[in-house]
């Protein structure tokens, strides 16, 4: 055969590959038309997916295809709506029952424990520590010591409207500033100072009694802080002034924090959640700071 001129298969026709294995030869079929087709159409498929779909890694991100489809994402969102699910089913009983009813319910209160402890850790503790055992100048929610009290309803208000914040209805209290307003001289701030930690409960390192201190700082505190503070100093929920014979303090209750709080004032900003948090999140959140967070007894606090 000359070179260049191709070999046919005497039987069939067809032109061989040329290549000779032992005497067994190959016949040059052209691929047929159906697998030549299916090879480009899935050719053009891939192409098409890397397009549309999430395909190449690119160092350490990847093509992420026109379509957005994300299967991490979508069982995520399958997740999210079984939890929301079960969710409704709990929500409906803790929006529809009131403090006292929920309180009855163990599976509740669990819900309440999980979610609140969320909450309050996303929203109440910046300021009020993550135990809500607080922080100075932010009062703990776990003692009994309340400045407007701690029944639910009146928490659950306190989250409506905040102290001293912006919402139209907030509750107010501010403790006047006695020192620069120059109501009271110094020595009179310091023996009302005296007469105070030598009757609050707690408070061990009163060095020297200052008798004469303590008698003066009686009848000051009676003229100028028993309208507020009452005349046992006790305090008044209903104002919102706290009691100044406990042994909860929102600073201190060294001779200086006092001083300071006694000439300059204090107004505590507490913000509204209102517009904040669903009406089913605070009523959660009111349920932990009083039932968990406040309701452990005594000992364990
Ligand atoms: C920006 C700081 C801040 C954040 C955030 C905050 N609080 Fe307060 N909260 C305060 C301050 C300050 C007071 C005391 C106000 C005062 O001194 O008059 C207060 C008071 C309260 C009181 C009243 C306590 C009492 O003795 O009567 C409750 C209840 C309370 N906060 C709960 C919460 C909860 C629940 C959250 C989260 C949703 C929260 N707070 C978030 C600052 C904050
Ligand atoms: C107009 C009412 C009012 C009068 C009068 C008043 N207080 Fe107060 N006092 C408050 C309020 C309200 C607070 C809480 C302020 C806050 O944290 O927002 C407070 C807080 C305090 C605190 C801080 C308590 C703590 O837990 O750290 C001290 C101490 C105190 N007052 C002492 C006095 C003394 C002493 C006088 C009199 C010289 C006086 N107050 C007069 C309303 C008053």
């Amino acid at each position: 055969m000359a070179v260049g001129e191709r070999e046919r298969d005497p039987v069939t026709g067809q032109y061989t590959t040329g290549h000779d294995w032992n005497g067994i030869k190959e016949l040059d079929n052209r691929v047929p038309r159906p697998i030549l087709f299916f090879l480009i159409a899935t050719a053009l498929f891939s192409i098409v997916y890397w397009v549309l779909m999430p395909a190449w890694p690119i160092g350490v991100t990847y093509t992420k295809g026109l379509l957005g489809i994300d299967q991490r994402q979508t069982v995520e969102k399958a997740v999210e709506e079984a939890a929301a699910a079960r969710r409704a089913a709990w929500a409906e009983d803790i929006a529809k029952l009131d403090f006292a009813e929920i309180r009855e319910r163990p599976e509740l209160m669990q819900i309440v424990r999980e979610s609140g402890s969320t909450l309050f850790g996303d929203n109440c503790a910046v300021c009020h520590g993550l135990d809500g055992s607080g922080n100075p100048g932010f009062p703990s929610l776990a003692d009994h010591a309340w400045l407007w009290g701690g029944d639910p309803e009146i928490v659950a208000e306190t989250l409506r409207i905040g102290i001293n914040s912006t919402h139209p209805e907030t509750r107010f209290a501010q403790m006047p500033a006695f020192g620069r307003d120059g109501i009271l001289d110094r020595p009179s701030i310091s023996s009302i100072v005296s007469f105070i930690r030598n009757n609050a409960e707690g408070i061990e390192d009163l060095g020297p009694l200052d008798t004469k201190g303590v008698e003066e700082g009686a009848r000051l505190f009676a003229e100028n802080c028993a309208a507020c503070h009452g005349e046992d100093g006790r305090g008044d929920p209903a104002m919102g002034v706290p009691n100044l014979m406990d042994d909860s303090w929102l600073t201190g209750s060294d001779r200086e924090s006092l001083i300071r709080t006694i000439s300059e004032g204090r107004q505590g900003h507490m913000p509204h959640w209102e517009d904040r948090l669903s009406e089913l999140d605070r009523k959660i959140l009111t349920l932990y700071v009083t039932e968990i967070i406040n309701g452990k007894p005594e000992a364990e606090r």
